[in-house]
């Protein structure tokens, strides 16, 4: 047998997605080193569509952390969204209302450039790991894991974090009897695609109908992004271009607004659920990301929340490391939970809102168009929404 190869970080990070790679690279900032694991390769990550929404917040610390201005050249400021029901549309307008905007730029594009960042300022993050597991978070850490080329690793570090993702095998580390999983199941699913089409419209459109809910965004000039609901059971495969395009023009179309079609060249469907573990710390251990919690898409807050975690749990480690101060690792998840609750809030009262349930009456339809009609009528209604949609403000220290 050969001996495993001993290494030591500060902060062993296992996940290379937005969060894993973000605290890296805050880390290095602040002159704390760490090691990154991740199982998928960099190809596999950057290849995956995921939401496209970035709240000023995100986009502030992705600018002002030197990771690139690329969401600011090549992003698109949306200033607001399109409520549509009852065949008419309402806007939203976040500038007027709160004063902030949000930035329609895909996550795959925030991760490579993050993963570019990383690698320009020398970071060690080594994907296609195999066999990870983690020893002893209570008191004395150790990751180990297996490289591409067979090498096998003992990482030593002071602290770790889990950013692993929505199926975090870091989570099963705290004992089952100091750890509490929080779930809700939707009776929906969104089925989603990508069109080679010009965009229909500037801003995004969230629309409720009598046959479901249809989010028409955007990604580039000649390709977009949409979504209709669907059942959790739908396949992909049952449907073709004519029949996708008459689901979102019924659900869409109408008062004179017309979707621009074109060849669907990629389509999914997307689970939906809610789901939260607590505490997101335990001894050493911390969970940051979908490896701690999942919204449903509405709203587009799975990404923005992974990156407030990982801003908390920085600052945390930036304290511990300067002034030897635990105080921010013994709050982190109550500070990051406090969060995570409002846009769990969010994201629900979006959905509800918005889809249609498989077996809504009439009770239900005319209420929910009283409860789209209380939003868009008033200011107050609206500035909830603009103001959860472009993120909360996050409370700075000793504010
Ligand atoms: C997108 C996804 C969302 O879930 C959302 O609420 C808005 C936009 C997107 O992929 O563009």
């Amino acid at each position: 047998m050969t001996a495993r190869k001993i290494i030591t970080t500060q902060v062993a990070i296992l996940g290379a997605g937005p969060a894993g790679l973000m605290l890296s690279h805050l880390l290095f900032r602040a002159g704390i080193d760490s090691t990154v694991i991740e199982v998928r390769t960099e190809e596999a990550i950057a290849g995956t569509v995921r939401a496209g929404i970035l709240e000023h917040g995100t986009v502030r610390l992705l600018v002002d952390s030197g990771v690139s201005d690329r969401v600011l050249t090549q992003g698109d400021r949306h200033d607001g969204i399109e409520l549509r029901f009852d065949g008419e549309s309402h806007r939203i307008d976040f500038k007027e209302l709160v004063g902030e905007s949000v930035w329609l730029y895909p996550q795959t594009e925030v991760f490579k450039d993050l993963a570019a960042r990383r690698r320009a300022d020398g970071g060690d993050v080594r994907y296609g790991v195999t066999d990870t597991s983690v020893v002893d978070v209570e008191n004395r850490p150790r990751v180990r894991f297996t490289e591409a080329d067979g090498v096998e690793y003992e990482l030593a570090a002071d602290f770790v974090v889990g950013a692993d993702g929505s199926r975090s095998q870091c989570r099963s580390y705290i004992p089952e009897r100091h750890r509490r999983r929080y779930f809700h199941a939707y009776p929906y699913a969104w089925f989603g695609i990508l069109a080679q089409a010009p965009r229909s419209a500037d801003e995004l459109i969230y629309a409720n109908s009598d046959r479901g809910f249809a989010l028409i965004s955007q990604r580039t000039h000649d390709v977009q992004r949409m979504y209709f609901q669907c059942g959790p059971a739908e396949n992909p495969a049952d449907w073709d271009d004519d029949r996708i395009w008459a689901e979102f023009r019924s659900r869409v179309n109408g008062n004179g607004f017309e979707l621009v079609e074109g060849p669907v060249i990629d389509k999914m469907v997307l689970p939906f659920r809610s789901s939260v573990h607590t505490p997101m710390r335990h001894g050493k251990l911390f969970l940051a990301g979908d490896a701690a919690h999942t919204v449903p898409p509405t709203g587009a807050k799975g990404l923005n929340l992974a990156i407030h975690d990982v801003t908390v749990l920085f600052e945390a480690f930036d304290l511990y490391y300067g002034q030897r101060s635990t105080a921010g690792l013994d709050t982190y998840s109550t500070a990051a939970l406090d969060r995570v609750w409002k846009a769990q809030h969010f994201s629900y009262w979006m959905t509800a809102m918005l889809h249609t349930p498989p077996a809504a009456d009439d009770f239900f339809r005319a209420r929910q168009l009283g409860e789209l009609r209380s939003v868009v009528g008033s200011r107050h209604g609206q500035a909830y929404l603009a103001e959860a949609y472009t993120g909360w403000p996050t409370p700075t220290a000793g504010g």
